[in-house]
């Protein structure tokens, strides 16, 4: 068994069946039928056979199942006349739900939710060894809370994987354990054993990104929702391979390559995975990794998929994730892409991109526009010199002499512990000069402090 497939619990071609349930108040980003079109391309690309689905509106959750009785006998019912193997819910369900729903569904009916449809989606699409370790984190996280005896295939792979096979077995409980407080008790170890081996990969990562950091190359992080088309611009940009799927999550790894802009400055874009509405705060947790490299980019590159009906929808949910995981301070620019496929004049699609700030329409597929973004990052990187003024102590000599080097000081003032400066800075250098960005309105007693 490699890496990969241990960790996915959907086999090839199970017949699905999706229900979707809007909670009155709740906001949502989507509607109730979109979110659900979404989901269904989820599941086709776990691997599932859609074969149906329902949708019900209520004002609760019910406590136990999630959906009211009556809606789940008719569930009930439609899962029999379609054979279908596993319910997906649209929503995140709680342990609780999750057990009742599979007592009332029968014991040939699994339930996930769209959190368990994802991490499965990364489980299989994982390949660097971040990647993959990350991946079996938050699966182990997320299914700990809600081991029932069907998912104790679960612990015993956990065992399994780590050399310990067949730890989950009778004959090791201790006195008085059942086999799922075994399970966990294994979970929870290979838990920790996951967390040991991922600082140690990291710690090896962040040493080849100082080096890189130091080599001044600027970093471009592309940034989008999923399907977006980053990973076909990538390739039309460096003429690289990477692997292009008309599949959700098809990219999980960070990929980097070196492009020349066209004033012959050299920079490297890097791609990230595809942002998804209703992520869980725990899968953005696990996906640090990608999620670091676009915290710590010179530029952010946000490639929207402008033929989607929900394009604007999806444009803010990743502005929003964004700041959300401190890259907020990062210039943007937005990458209009597929305008290939937009079949409206001339002067709606132009009041259609009006609606995007630092915007260029490009398709990635044709190798439209292509030229402009890179002059649009050229000018961005190099030549908009913006206003800066940055408090910076005296240990950061090195950016203190960068500063005085690539920008235009307009004002110095030497203060306890470091010094002020104002000026102007290349758009590549704001995001590391970010840290210590003070307010230029501070009054005087604060810059003689
Ligand atoms: P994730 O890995 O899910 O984050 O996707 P991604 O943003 O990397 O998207 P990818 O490059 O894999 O493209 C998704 C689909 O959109 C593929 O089928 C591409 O061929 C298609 N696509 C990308 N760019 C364009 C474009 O400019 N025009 C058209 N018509 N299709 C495009």
């Amino acid at each position: 068994m490699t890496p990969r497939s241990i960790h996915s619990t959907i086999l090839p071609r199970e017949r699905a069946f999706l229900v979707g349930v809007e909670i009155r108040g709740e906001p949502a980003l989507l509607p109730l039928e979109d979110s659900l079109v979404e989901l269904a391309l989820l599941a086709d690309t776990a691997g599932l056979e859609v074969v149906g689905q329902i949708t019900q509106k209520v004002e609760h959750p019910h406590v136990e199942t999630y959906i009211g009785p009556g809606k789940l006998e008719e569930l009930k019912a439609l899962v029999e006349e379609t054979q279908a193997q596993v319910v997906v819910f649209d929503n995140e369900l709680s342990p609780r739900h999750l057990r009742e729903l599979e007592k009332a569904l029968g014991e040939h009916v699994r339930v996930l939710d769209r959190t368990a449809l994802i991490l499965d989606i990364f489980a299989q699409h994982a390949h660097t060894r971040e990647g993959i370790l990350q991946v079996k984190l938050a699966q182990y996280e997320y299914y700990l809370p809600r081991l029932t005896r069907r998912w104790t295939h679960l612990a015993r792979q956990a065992g399994g994987a780590a050399g310990r096979g067949g730890i989950g077995g009778v004959g090791l409980r201790g006195p008085g354990e059942t086999q799922l407080e075994v399970d966990r008790r294994v979970i929870r170890r290979e838990i920790a054993h996951l967390k040991r081996e991922l600082e140690r990969v990291r710690a090896h990562r962040m040493r080849y990104r100082a080096q890189r950091r130091r080599a001044r190359i600027p970093v471009i992080a592309l940034a989008g929702y999923t399907n977006a088309g980053k990973s076909t611009l990538l390739n039309r940009l460096a003429r690289a391979d990477v692997y292009v799927a008309d599949q959700l999550f098809a990219t999980l790894d960070p990929t980097t390559r070196r492009v020349e802009l066209p004033g012959g400055h050299w920079v490297l874009f890097t791609d990230t995975v595809g942002f998804i509405q209703k992520l869980p705060t725990t899968l953005v947790a696990a996906f640090r990794a990608t999620l670091e490299e676009i915290a710590e980019a010179d530029l952010i590159l946000h490639v929207v998929d402008i033929s989607h009906p929900n394009a604007l929808a999806q444009y803010q949910a990743v502005q929003q994730t964004l700041e959300e995981i401190g890259a907020g301070h990062i210039p943007v620019i937005t990458a209009l892409n597929k305008i290939d496929r937009l079949e409206q004049s001339p002067e709606a699609i132009r009041e259609k991109l009006r609606l995007y700030p630092s915007a260029v329409g490009i398709s990635a597929l044709k190798g439209w526009g292509i030229e402009t973004l890179l002059q649009r990052i050229q000018e961005t990187l190099f030549e908009t010199m913006t206003p800066i003024c940055v408090r910076l102590p005296y240990q950061q000599g090195n950016l203190i002499s960068l500063f005085h080097e690539m920008g235009q000081v307009e004002r110095i003032e030497h203060m306890r512990g470091g010094m002020l400066i104002q000026g102007r800075l290349p758009g590549r250098l704001l995001a590391q000069f970010a840290p210590w960005k003070v307010d230029e309105s501070i009054p005087e007693e604060v810059h003689e402090a």
